[in-house]
């Protein structure tokens, strides 16, 4: 028996890539290939790109300086490591990726990843192997599901792709060039899929997509169903206790998701729901087809709905023509919604994007580095403000967690409240998996320390919020 092939995958950017590397794991399985951690030691080793913002994309880059140094190495000692590149960098660069660095056996764009065992074989005629097809429309079918064991071993909680790609073309982002336009997956395979990671200990499915809340699959009578129609489904399946979904559009707040977070107890009160500025002038550039007036309205819906709810939000500073008076429109906006917490990005121009074109051809809409590097100084202050005055809000009380895993400390057990802030507790290992009341005794930078409250009462509190890692879309 041939000894199993090692692959790493080095994922960069979107939630979408994270699931996209589960994938990726499962699709080469069969081929033999086991994961690992080092990627000095793999076989394999997979770069999956974002291409988001300048330095994401320039990140790849340096990797793969490093990646061809082991590369040599391991060439030295009679080993040889094949180097993919996968993901957005992939789908816009093509070929130009194996041009500046001639160490990349393999480019494969995401509409592509069912392919890679084949551009692996393709790639030992020793010339790169490069696939950037786009769009394919049955993507989704043409991915294995992953194994019970492969399930467990991820843990209890799990992302599921309901919904790809974006038509709404907002003028500085590269997604809908790279990702393709919208598409959604039938209902059946999304609950077929929910099923298995159920049966094998998933208590928490996050459905994701760039657009997620645009989505609109069909059930098997041809049906179109909306996003909240489909959480309904998903909350029946035993053993689905939390349910999420990211990113959302505000112009695709349907009352079906209202009522979601109405009705449904698993659907978690905590929603990120990207604005990226406060000005009207500036979201008109920017063809988000609403008004910082409409946003609120969304998130007043929301909160009538569900008054427990939280949100995050993504926001852009210095885009091309962002004047002073823009920018306080936005720091308004932050004062008058309160998040939970919030990411906030400098303007990068996307080539062959709509805004970047419009600041090539007229330099003086450029927002001068300094003034970006001060304005995303002071909105990060505000949220980070806001982000801690929600977070201190959790010390005393009694909410749910989900527990995970072991923690770095002997004896801590990890999990998450409603609102996704990490919280500690001192418990055996019994409790992964289980949902259940802790009471915080105190916050300790970014996470909650507290203990198992002694009985479970009915109705206890969720609660206030720290963000997971950056996440792409809408
Ligand atoms: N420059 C800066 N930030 C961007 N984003 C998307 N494109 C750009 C860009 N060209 C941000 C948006 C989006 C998040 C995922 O990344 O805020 O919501
Ligand atoms: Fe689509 Fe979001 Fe990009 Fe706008 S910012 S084009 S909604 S992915």
């Amino acid at each position: 028996m041939t000894p199993p092939r090692k692959l790493h995958i080095k994922s960069y950017g979107c939630q979408m890539n994270v699931y996209d590397a589960q994938r990726m794991v499962d699709t080469l399985a069969p081929e033999g290939f086991v994961e690992t951690a080092n990627a000095d030691e793999a076989d394999l080793v997979i770069l999956n790109t974002c291409h988001i913002r300048e330095k994401a994309s320039e990140k790849v880059f340096s990797e793969l300086g490093r990646l061809r140094v082991m590369k040599e190495e391991a060439a030295r000692t009679g080993r040889e490591m094949k180097i993919a590149v996968a993901g957005c960098v992939a789908q816009a660069e093509g070929a130009e990726i194996t041009r500046r660095a001639a160490s990349v056996d393999v480019v494969v764009g995401p509409q592509s990843y069912h392919n890679l065992p084949k551009l692996l074989a393709q790639s030992r005629s020793g010339a790169p192997a490069i696939e950037t097809e786009f769009p394919i429309a049955d993507k989704f079918a043409s991915l294995p599901a992953p194994k019970p064991a492969a399930i467990r071993a991820r843990g209890v909680s799990s992302f599921v792709t309901v919904q790809e790609g974006c038509d709404k073309f907002c003028t500085f982002c590269v997604v809908p060039y790279t990702r393709g336009m919208e598409v959604s997956r039938p209902v059946a395979t999304i609950v077929e899929d929910v099923k298995r990671l159920a049966d094998n200990g998933v208590r928490e499915i996050t459905l994701i997509g760039q657009n997620v809340n645009a989505y609109h699959g069909e059930d098997a009578n041809g049906q179109t169903w909306p996003l909240g129609r489909l959480l309904h489904r998903l909350a029946d399946i035993p053993g689905i206790a939390r349910l999420r979904y990211s990113t959302s559009h505000p112009r695709d707040v349907d009352d079906s998701l209202i009522e979601a977070h109405r009705d449904i107890p698993a659907v978690m009160p905590f929603v990120h729901l990207p604005v990226q500025s406060g000005s009207d002038r500036i979201l008109a550039a920017m063809n988000r087809k609403h008004t910082a007036a409409d946003y609120i309205q969304t998130i007043e819906r929301f909160r009538k709905a569900a008054p427990d709810i939280a949100f995050s939000s993504d926001f852009i500073v210095g885009f091309p023509g962002e004047t002073d008076q823009d920018f306080s429109d936005t720091l308004a906006l932050v004062t008058q919604i309160s998040y939970a917490g919030a990411y906030s990005f400098k303007y990068s121009p996307r080539p062959g994007t709509p805004a970047a074109d419009m600041q090539e051809t007229d330099t003086a809409l450029a927002v001068p580095a300094a003034v970006m590097d001060e304005r995303l100084a002071q909105l990060q202050a505000l949220i980070d403000a806001q982000q801690a005055s929600f977070n201190r809000t959790a010390v005393g009380q009694t909410v749910e967690v989900l527990f995970e895993r072991t923690a770095r400390e002997q004896g801590q057990i990890v999990g998450r409240t409603a609102y996704l802030q990490p919280a500690h507790v001192m418990a055996s290992e019994d409790i992964i998996g289980q949902i259940l009341p802790v009471t915080i005794d105190s916050l300790e930078r970014y996470s909650l320390k507290g203990r198992l409250a002694a009985t479970h009462a009915a109705g206890t509190p969720r609660m206030p919020s720290i963000l997971l890692d950056s996440c792409n879309g809408a």
